[in-house]
């Protein structure tokens, strides 16, 4: 009898298919990013990422007790300042916008969720790199990880329980371990943002920070071709001390998600940036994909390759989808 091996017995009915699945998604998997804007009177949407808004102090508040009650494991805010200046400082003054909606956020649902917080200059300095420029206009890589440090200090301060230091610069997880340690602040985790490509993929990301920069990041983000380089990106983490580490974007990089979760020690994340937010969101417009569909398959393709955690524009959306399932 021909063929021997029938793997679509398996496959036959959603009971058979259920009991065989491999692959979870929960909404407890999920991390919504939120962007606060400094002096905003209302929500409104980014144009670039259409459903995903630029919040006031107290939409934000809203739309954080809503994820929570939706199921997603926490929430990582991004804040918009109303100025900018050369060093970011506004990123370690407590009345700055990220630190004021991280006191927000952390009174409202503190307690029942995960805070975290962006830790990276380029939001709030005026050249809207991810550092301080020298006077050959690089980014300094020793002075801006004195900065990451106080603004470290800032958050934790304001109640975040988990720190993202995003920039890249060489040391920052060290550095800012050392930081919060020195205050005190020794159960501030660290999410690494260790293997972050130069990608075309944060594009709409650019708009919903009102991006300063002129220019690119490849100086200190990865050229996309490297894989091995994530290797070691991780590996330093680690050494400095990174609670979990992180892959992104997510989708063109689940090679190096698979890799990382099967090399890492610590929970690996991956982000699905806001650049693979807008396609799919556009081609659910334009009627050529299904919402739901596409993005749940996403969601099981980045946990199938390997992330124990997803950062997602969709968290509180898939996670209502998520709820009802078995
Ligand atoms: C840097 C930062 C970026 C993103 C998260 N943190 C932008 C960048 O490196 O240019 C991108 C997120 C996204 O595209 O959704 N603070």
């Amino acid at each position: 009898m021909y063929p021997a091996d029938r793997p679509r017995r398996l496959r036959r009915n959603a009971a058979l298919r259920r009991l065989v699945s491999e692959t979870e998604v929960r909404p407890r998997h999920l991390v919504l990013p939120m962007f606060v804007r400094e002096g905003a009177s209302e929500p409104v949407d980014i144009p670039s990422m259409p459903g995903v808004p630029h919040h006031t102090r107290d939409s934000l508040r809203r739309a954080a007790v809503e994820a929570v009650s939706a199921g997603v494991g926490g929430l990582m805010l991004f804040g918009v300042p109303a100025e900018r200046d050369a060093t970011g400082s506004a990123a370690a003054d407590p009345d700055g916008v990220l630190n004021v909606a991280l006191r927000d956020v952390a009174a409202e649902v503190g307690d029942d969720t995960v805070i975290m917080a962006d830790t990276c200059l380029d939001e709030f300095t005026d050249h809207g790199h991810c550092g301080v420029l020298d006077e050959s206009g690089n980014v300094d890589n020793d002075r801006t990880l004195r900065l990451y440090g106080e603004m470290a200090l800032a958050q934790a301060e304001s109640g975040a329980h988990v720190l993202g230091p995003s920039g890249m610069m060489d040391g920052q997880i060290g550095a800012i371990r050392e930081a919060l340690d020195a205050a005190g602040f020794h159960e501030t985790s660290l999410l690494a943002y260790s293997a972050k490509y130069a990608s075309a993929f944060y594009g709409p990301f650019r708009d919903a920070v009102d991006s300063q920069l002129s220019g690119d990041r490849k100086t200190y983000q990865q050229d996309p071709g490297n894989a091995r380089e994530a290797g070691r990106e991780v590996a330093l983490d680690l050494a400095e001390g990174a609670d979990m580490v992180m892959v992104k974007p997510a989708l063109s990089y689940l090679d190096l998600v698979r890799r990382t979760a099967e090399t890492s020690s610590v929970p690996v994340a991956a982000y699905q940036v806001s650049g693979e937010y807008s396609m799919i969101e556009a081609a659910v417009e334009r009627g050529w994909l299904d919402r739901q569909r596409t993005v749940l398959e996403t969601l099981t393709s980045v946990r199938r390759a390997g992330a124990d955690i997803v950062l997602t524009y969709w968290a509180t959306q898939a996670a209502r989808w998520l709820r009802d399932e078995p």
